[in-house]
This record gives C-alpha cells, sequence and structure tokens, in this order.
C-alpha cells in the first residue's frame, strides 16, 4: 500500500524535534514537505528535523521539500495529510483550510479551545466525510498507558477513589505562545487538556461536575489552573471518586500522576511526555503501601505510534481510538469551558451528562 504523505504547517518546536524525524521514520506514512511562513525558516526547520532523525538512525529515502507559504504546501498533491503544530489561536482556521484542501488533518492539542470552536469544526468536517480530523494529544498511545488502563480493568488497584496529576514548566519568555493570549497561551489550553484527557480516560467516564481556580498574570494568561473534578459513586461504593489536577506555567518543571484505588496504586512518573531513549513505567503499588510490580521501562515513540494509526485509519486499515476523534475532544473542549465557568464564578459547575 501507498505511504500516506505528510505536510507540516509550521516549522514548531515540536515538529522539528520530534514529530517530523517521527513522521520520517513511520513505516506507513512519507513526510513530503515542511511549510513556514518564511522559506529560509522552512529551510532552517527541515534541516533541523533531518539532524533529529539521523540521531536516531533514520533517513527518508527522498528528502522532504521546503515551503515558503502554507498555501503552496496545502496546493501539493502529494500531501495527503497534514500535521498542523500552529499556536493554539490558529488551529481551527487552518484545520478548515486544510479541509478545504482535501487534506486529512492531525491537528496539535488541544484541537480547540471551546465548545464553540469546536461546533465550528464540527460543522466544517461534516461538509468532509471522507477526510479524517484527529487531535494529537499523543500520550495516549505510549504503551505505558496500555499498561496502566489494564491494570485498573483487571481491577489490580479495586475501585478507583482519586487521581492526581501535577503538570508544570517554568517560561516568562513573552514570545513564547503559551505566554501570549493572542495565541491561545495559559496553562489551562497547555497542559489542562492533558489532565482532563487523562482523568477522563482513567475513570472511563464523564465527570459529573468540576471546580477550578485560575491565576492570570498582567497580560491576561492563566499561569495556573487547578482543578477537581468529581465522578459520581459507582454502585455499592461510599462516595463519589474525584481527580485533582494542577497546572503551572510558571514552576519548575514536573509531571506526575497518581492513581488510589481502595486495593493499590499506581504512580507514573512521566506520564505526558515520555523521553523515548530513557523509557518509561508505570508502577503498581498494594493496599499498604507495598511495592507490587515494576516493570521493564517501555521504550516507544508515541508520535509514530500515533501516525501509523492514523494514517492506517485514513488507508481504511485501522480505526482512531475513540478519544483522537472530533466528537470526544468536542466533549474535551466542554470541560475546558467548565474550568473558565468555575474560577470566574468561583463555584461548583455541573457537567452535561
Ligand atoms: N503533543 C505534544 O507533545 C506537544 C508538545 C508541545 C507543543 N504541542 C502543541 O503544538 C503546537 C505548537 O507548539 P510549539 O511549542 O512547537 O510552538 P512554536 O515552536 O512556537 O511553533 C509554532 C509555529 O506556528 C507558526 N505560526 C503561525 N502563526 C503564528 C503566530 N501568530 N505566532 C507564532 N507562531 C506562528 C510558526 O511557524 P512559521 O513561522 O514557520 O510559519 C511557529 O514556528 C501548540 O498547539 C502546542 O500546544 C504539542
Amino acid at each position: 500500500m501507498e505511504k500516506l504523505g505528510w505536510g507540516v504547517l509550521g516549522s514548531a518546536r515540536i515538529a522539528r524535534k520530534k514529530v517530523m524525524p517521527a513522521l520520517m521514520g513511520a513505516s506507513t506514512g512519507r513526510l513530503v514537505a515542511l511549510a513556514s511562513r518564511d522559506l529560509a525558516r522552512a529551510e532552517a526547520g527541515l534541516a533541523e528535523a533531518l539532524a533529529e532523525a539521523a540521531q536516531r538512525g533514520i533517513y527518508p529515502d527522498q528528502r522532504p521539500m521546503a515551503c515558503g507559504s502554507y498555501e503552496e504546501l496545502l496546493a501539493n498533491p502529494q500531501v495527503d495529510a497534514v500535521y498542523l503544530p500552529l499556536p493554539n489561536s490558529e488551529h481551527v482556521a487552518w484545520a478548515i483550510r486544510a479541509l478545504e484542501a482535501g487534506k486529512h488533518v492531525l491537528l496539535e492539542k488541544p484541537g480547540v479551545k471551546s465548545g464553540e470552536e469546536a461546533l465550528q469544526l464540527q460543522a466544517a468536517a461534516s461538509r468532509y466525510p471522507k477526510l479524517l480530523v484527529s487531535e494529537g494529544l499523543m500520550f495516549r498511545h505510549h504503551p505505558q498507558w496500555d499498561l496502566a488502563l489494564n491494570w485498573i480493568r483487571d481491577g489490580r488497584i479495586g475501585a478507583l477513589r482519586s487521581v492526581q496529576i501535577q503538570f508544570s514548566f517554568y517560561s516568562e519568555d513573552p514570545t513564547n505562545i503559551r505566554n501570549r493570549k493572542e495565541t491561545g497561551g495559559g496553562a489551562l489550553l497547555d497542559l489542562g487538556c492533558y489532565a482532563i484527557a487523562a482523568s477522563r480516560l482513567i475513570f472511563g467516564a464523564e465527570a459529573s461536575a468540576l471546580r477550578a481556580v485560575q491565576t492570570f498574570n498582567q497580560a491576561g494568561v492563566d499561569v495556573q489552573t487547578r482543578a477537581e473534578m468529581r465522578f459520581d459513586p459507582l454502585a455499592g461504593a461510599e462516595a463519589a471518586s474525584r481527580a485533582f489536577w494542577s497546572t503551572d506555567i510558571r514552576a519548575a518543571y514536573f509531571q506526575r500522576l497518581d492513581i488510589s484505588g481502595t486495593e493499590g496504586r499506581i504512580f507514573m512518573e512521566r506520564p505526558f511526555s515520555p523521553v523515548f531513549h530513557e523509557g518509561v513505567r508505570p508502577v503498581l503499588f498494594g493496599q499498604a503501601g507495598n511495592l507490587v510490580l515494576d516493570p521493564e521501562p517501555l521504550r516507544a515513540d508515541h508520535f509514530t505510534l500515533q501516525a501509523d494509526r492514523f494514517s492506517l485509519a485514513v488507508q481504511g486499515r485501522g480505526l482512531l481510538v475513540p478519544e483522537d476523534g472530533l466528537p470526544d475532544w468536542a466533549i474535551q473542549a466542554h470541560y475546558m469551558d467548565a474550568v473558565r465557568q468555575s474560577a470566574n464564578a468561583d463555584t461548583w459547575v455541573a457537567l452535561l451528562p
């Protein structure tokens, strides 16, 4: 089967360092072109991605092209699918333009910033039913998550009681898209989307209510967003289970996830951005805090795994995981709206069933 031709819109750091090398190494696709608003930046970005790929022993058969505009890339018939790592403010507009150009779309996280944007993108996507639109919350494709979720489903930690998530990094750089309101910056959109998605994935259910607190800087960017999500009690359970999460773009780098059940606990040291060469794994503890399982670190490139799954779905040889589909991240967007609403009104917000 012909490999899927990928085009990348924007010489973003995540593209140069992680996703373009992953696309070059994917068995189901090939990188056709990188587009920037500036040709020299596209050429430099391509050179950097090729060097990253070479460090991993990946050498594409054909050198990808550099394009000096996004329009040029969208007009290229060799490009079947577009990977879109633009600032959050640009996601929906360019996703729609890619669909109009007949391209499948893999959109960086968060695919949309709000429920309103989700409706806009859903309306556009419904006009192109043969084109796939997917979100790049790629952590879910790492096998450490399959292992942890299997432990939960197999009852290894009993009934779920709480999930605790912390995710932070420090940046004051005013040019960073995360520190600019107009580019869709802030902790909620950059990090909170991971915490919401992970909580929903772990519980395998939707929360019934949410309470959030946000701290904004003078530029109107939320530098810290925290929330508590309540999941209704299962039959026979004494109380509701909860996810507590804290995200911060002005605190030292940190990411951790703890899943506590009645009979045990799962700990993940790098739940969201595993480092390929180091490997990562969840660790299982028993009810008394005793170590039960500490598996060998799992080395996998979740960016390649997601690209392969996307390509197979486009080619009709596989399916997207439901969480990557547009209906699911429209729900994610409603959670983000609820976070803002709760923080603004300083109260609990009920979530739609
Ligand atoms: N899945 C993950 O693990 C992961 C990790 C990091 C980031 N991300 C997501 O990926 C996206 C990009 O993040 P990043 O840190 O890689 O961003 P970045 O380095 O700042 O790159 C964003 C790119 O967008 C283009 N762009 C178009 N309009 C722009 C504007 N008005 N202002 C600034 N740049 C503009 C620029 O490309 P040209 O100048 O070349 O046109 C720029 O290089 C975000 O949505 C982020 O949430 C995902």
